[in-house]
Parts: structure tokens; sequence; C-alpha cells
């Protein structure tokens, strides 16, 4: 609770500062401009003529279009649905169907845990969204995927497997990424679907657990916590992607920030609340962050600021904030997601239309580590900038329901 007391000073100073966003007219300029770029993708797949799901931008300059059962298959049809709404024009959900509908098979995928990202990010939208009532059947077998990885001697999902690979090398037992946090969505979707219980204890624990041991005083969190899978003994706290083992990686943190909000949604639990209250403390606390609120893709980056951003980072912790603020309304959170998402808006990370390979955002960085996605656009940056200005539209309209 320290943290509630702190930050308002620097909220009503972020607030003051997001000048324009206020305008009616904001998130619809932004809309249309998003949709005008996506049509330049579909154009594109158009002419290839068979479904491709574009992820990100190559060295060479090319597309790389991923499989069904790439962690990042979900958010290109996300973004189908959310410019939908955004625009309210039909064709865009309809498009947004028929890419939803070619994950088809990933609702059985046990393989990781990113069942989550790939199944909450298409086929709940097009539940909540689309009207397709008959879409919640694949959430509901996802979350039994996610469950089949669900180690009750630890209470937590495990995220990635251990037997080939790079994570094969790193001597893990039972590895879980603070993004696992994100797959917990579906859990309560199926839960509150089905009235079988199984699927929300399984969050709660994970939650519970990784509340336990992914944070360190200052609220910051590891990448990884490796579990002895029997005992729920903690083994390693590293990282894979961020800078060093006790480095904040910019999206980690956002993904906590996202993911405790979240779990707050749908528990009601205070401490899911003040999980998320003191991260949003830590972030915006670290004096790393730059004025704009983008930050760099790890806090502890050592050549500062000669690092690279991370958009998709500061995509998702908008989106995170705007939900919060409709829980802690007098805090600023608006006002600090409204400062995000106009820097994002700015020409320092929209693409001009046509420009960016048809995606949305500058900027972003996958894993410096394995050497890949450096300051590039990805597909889940512009999913969370587009979610946020989904989130923007509704509260500047007074709807307080996000979902
Ligand atoms: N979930 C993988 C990442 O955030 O890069």
């Amino acid at each position: 609770m320290k943290a509630l007391l702190n930050l308002s000073a620097l909220f009503i100073a972020a607030g003051a500062a997001a000048a324009g966003i206020s305008d009616s007219g904001f998130v619809s300029e932004k809309a249309a401009h998003a949709a005008s770029q996506y049509r330049g993708h579909l154009a594109v797949i158009d002419s290839i003529g068979t479904f491709v799901n574009p992820r990100t931008v190559n060295p060479d300059g090319s597309t790389w279009y991923v499989p069904v059962d790439d962690w990042c298959s979900g958010f290109f049809p996300g973004s189908l649905w959310y410019l939908g709404e955004l625009t309210g024009e039909g064709e865009w959900k309809r498009r947004a169907a028929d890419y939803t509908e070619t994950l088809d098979s990933a609702q059985y995928l046990t393989w990781h845990h990113d069942v989550g990202f790939i199944i909450g990010s298409s086929y709940l939208n097009g539940y909540r969204l689309g009207g397709k009532k008959e879409y919640m059947s694949a959430v509901v077998n996802a979350a039994k995927s996610l469950s089949t990885r669900f180690r009750p001697g630890a209470g937590v999902i495990q995220s990635w497997n251990v037997d080939k690979g790079w994570q094969s090398e790193r001597g893990w037992a039972c590895p879980v990424i603070i993004d696992n946090m994100m797959n917990l969505e579906i859990l309560f979707e199926a839960t509150r679907a089905t009235g079988d219980s199984t699927y929300y204890n399984i969050a709660v624990s994970h939650a519970n657990t990784t509340m336990a041991h992914h944070f360190r005083t200052n609220f910051s969190c590891y990448h990884v916590v490796d579990y002895d899978p029997a005992t729920g003994e903690v083994r390693h706290r590293q990282t894979a992607q961020g800078y060093a083992d006790e480095s904040s990686w910019a999206r980690g943190q956002a993904w906590a920030l996202y993911g405790y909000t979240m779990c707050y949604r749908y528990t009601g639990n205070p401490s899911y609340l003040y999980q998320a209250v003191n991260v949003c403390d830590m972030i915006f606390s670290d004096p790393s962050m730059p004025a704009d609120l983008v930050p760099y893709w790890d806090y502890n980056a050592p050549g500062i600021p000669a690092e690279p951003r991370d958009a998709s980072a500061a995509a998702c912790t908008a989106s995170a904030l705007y939900e919060l603020s409709t829980y802690l309304p007098a805090r600023g959170y608006k006002e600090l997601a409204d400062k995000i998402t106009a820097s994002l808006s700015s020409p320092a990370y929209r693409a001009e239309i046509g420009e960016n390979s048809h995606f949305l955002l500058m900027h972003s960085v996958g894993s410096i580590p394995h050497g890949h996605e450096i300051d590039v656009p990805i597909n889940y940056a512009d999913y969370y900038y587009l979610e946020a200005l989904l989130r923007k539209k509704r509260l500047d309209e007074g709807n307080k329901t996000l979902f």
C-alpha cells in the first residue's frame, strides 16, 4: 500500500503532459490510420493467395509469417478484431473470423504455455467482440490444454519444455516465465463459461506462487523462475530475454502489471490489485524510464541511453493501466496510459502509411540475448496498442466495462 501514497505527483505530472490526447477525435484518427495501414497488410496477404500470419520483419526486409503453434499467431487476428471494434466496419470482423479459424488446431496445443496468448487474442476476442458464442469451446479446450502443464507439487504451470531446443541447455526442471501470467485469462474464462472451478484454482495457484517467488523487494521481477516440480523449491532465478539475471527486462515488467491487473478483474482479490500497483510504482520510478514513457528493452541495459526502446512493453503497459484506472479511478492511471498512448501514436513510434511493412509501430525488441527482433515492428506491439486505443475509447465514452 505504500506505493499508493507515493505516485500521485508523478501521475498528475504525466497527465498534464499528455496534451491533445483528450481531444475528441484522437482515437478515431488513430483508428483510421491503423485501418489504413492494416489494409496494406491484408492487400499483401491477399496477393500471396493463402493465409499467412505476419509476426515481424526479418533482417532482409521480408515479413516473417508464423505457423499456428507460434506464440505470436493470435495477435494478427486479434488486431483485426480490435480494428473491427474501433472502426465499426463489419469487414474487419469477417477477416478476423477467417483468421481466427485458421488457428483451430491451437486449442489442443500442449507443448508450451502460450496457448493462452494464441487463443486469448483470437478466439476470446471473437467471442467478446464478434458475437461468436461458439468460440468459447475453443477457449475451454485451450484451458484444458494449458492445465496439462500444471505441476501441483510446485503450484505452477510449466512455461517451457526442457527436453530440446535452447531451453534444454539451461539445466531447468520446471521453468516458469513471468509472461505466463498473461495465459491465465483463458483459465478464468473457462471457469466462468463451464462452472468448473478447476481452471480458476490453477490460475490462482499460479498467480500466488508467482507473486511469492518471481518478485524482488522493489517489485521488479525475474524473467525465469525454475522450480522443482515435485516440491516447489526454487532452483534458479534467471533471465532468458533480459540483459542479466538480476536486471529488469522491460516486457516482463509489463506482463506482470497486466497479469495481476487481469487477475484482480476475475478474482476481486486485493492482493493482486496491490501487486499491480506496486509493479506500476516500480516501473515509473525506475531512473532509466525516458520522458516519453517508452522504456528501454531492459531497465538495466548497460548502454542506456544508446539502447533500443521496446514499444511492445509500452503498449502492453498502457493497456494494463487503462484497466487499472477502472479499479482505482482517482490515481491518475488513465492519464499515465494516455501519455504512453500519445507517445506511441507520435511519429517517433508510429509508422507512416505504407511504411514499416504495414505494421503500425516501430521500435520493439523480441530478444536481444538471442539476437533476434531487435528494434523492429512486432505484431504484439500493434495488438496491445490497438487494445489500449479501444480501452481508451470506451473510457472516454464513460464506459467502465472494458470486456
Ligand atoms: N512471451 C515472449 C515474449 O514476451 O517475448
